[in-house]
């Protein structure tokens, strides 16, 4: 592998992002690292996902990478200071890009995000979205269940659409003409999504806006002629990731590996 694009997500739902990078830059390589042993992040502490984003990111600089995309909305919500503060390599989060796709789609100004609590929570989008226009109205809702829903493989059940339905329902009488899907695993759900919310609003991914984003980083490097090479990391079931992998890929995410953590624990004396 050539210096390696990095991407790490709480588990699979960063695939949704891989796959947009992979597309955008398809001779770049990249390295992929899941925390399937530990998903779900969005409903963690701060402290915890600080600690376990800088786990994951001192794992990907052992890989050689030469940029880190933080695909998890919820580490990129909470731990990207933190991450900044810890590596001389440039790392991009899911919000900024994400703010800045939503501002500019928007005719209304009146945006909507869903998310995990933790990303809902932290009010990253919030300030992101707000340091870029200050008169914009913002309307959040976390949508905790999508993701169990997207890890069940449940993407074309009944009870999902219900599960937005309910969701949404009162979340779309605040006239929002654009909603950001401030999450890994939302993408993935975006046909029904957008049946329920009808095709007046736009929806947002940030999986998209991440990927172009980078398109434009890298627009004055040379292109190369291969294909990119690329290795996933999990730190569970591999056999799931890719099973899971290949519904959001379209294809077998062949190169899968294992890791595992050791560690020892110690008291925490810290308040975050
Ligand atoms: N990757 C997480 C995110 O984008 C969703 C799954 C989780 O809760 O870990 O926020």
């Amino acid at each position: 592998m050539k210096n390696p694009i990095g991407i790490f997500d709480s588990g699979v739902g960063g695939l949704t992002v891989f796959h947009e990078i992979k597309k955008a830059l398809p001779h770049k390589d990249i390295v992929y690292f899941g925390d399937t042993a530990r998903v779900p992040y969005g409903s963690k502490s701060k402290r915890t996902i600080i600690q376990y984003s800088l786990q994951n990111m001192i794992f990907l600089l052992q890989q050689h990478i030469e940029l880190l995309v933080v695909a998890c909305n919820t580490s990129s919500a909470y731990a990207i200071e933190e991450l900044k503060k810890h590596s001389s390599i440039p790392i991009i989060g899911v919000i900024e890009p994400g703010a800045k796709k939503a501002l500019s789609v928007s005719k209304n100004r009146r945006i909507g995000i869903i998310g995990t609590e933790g990303t809902i929570t932290s009010g990253s989008y919030e300030k992101a979205l707000k340091s870029l226009d200050a008169q914009c109205e913002i309307f959040s809702k976390p949508t905790p269940l999508l993701v169990p829903l997207v890890e069940e493989n449940w993407i074309h059940h009944k009870v999902t659409k219900e599960i937005i339905q309910e969701y949404l329902h009162e979340f779309l009488e605040n006239d929002i003409d654009t909603i950001i899907m401030g999450c890994t695993h939302y993408p993935v759900l975006k046909k029904v999504i957008q049946e329920v919310v009808g095709n007046s609003i736009t929806l947002v991914d940030s999986a998209e806006s991440i990927a172009l984003e980078l398109k434009k980083m890298y627009s004055s490097q040379p292109i190369q002629k291969t294909a990119g090479n690329y290795t996933f990391f999990v730190s569970d079931n591999p056999e799931k990731f890719k099973i899971l992998g290949t519904q959001i890929l379209g294809e077998d995410p062949k190169n899968v590996k294992k890791v595992f953590f050791t560690d020892a624990w110690v008291i925490d004396d810290f308040d975050v």
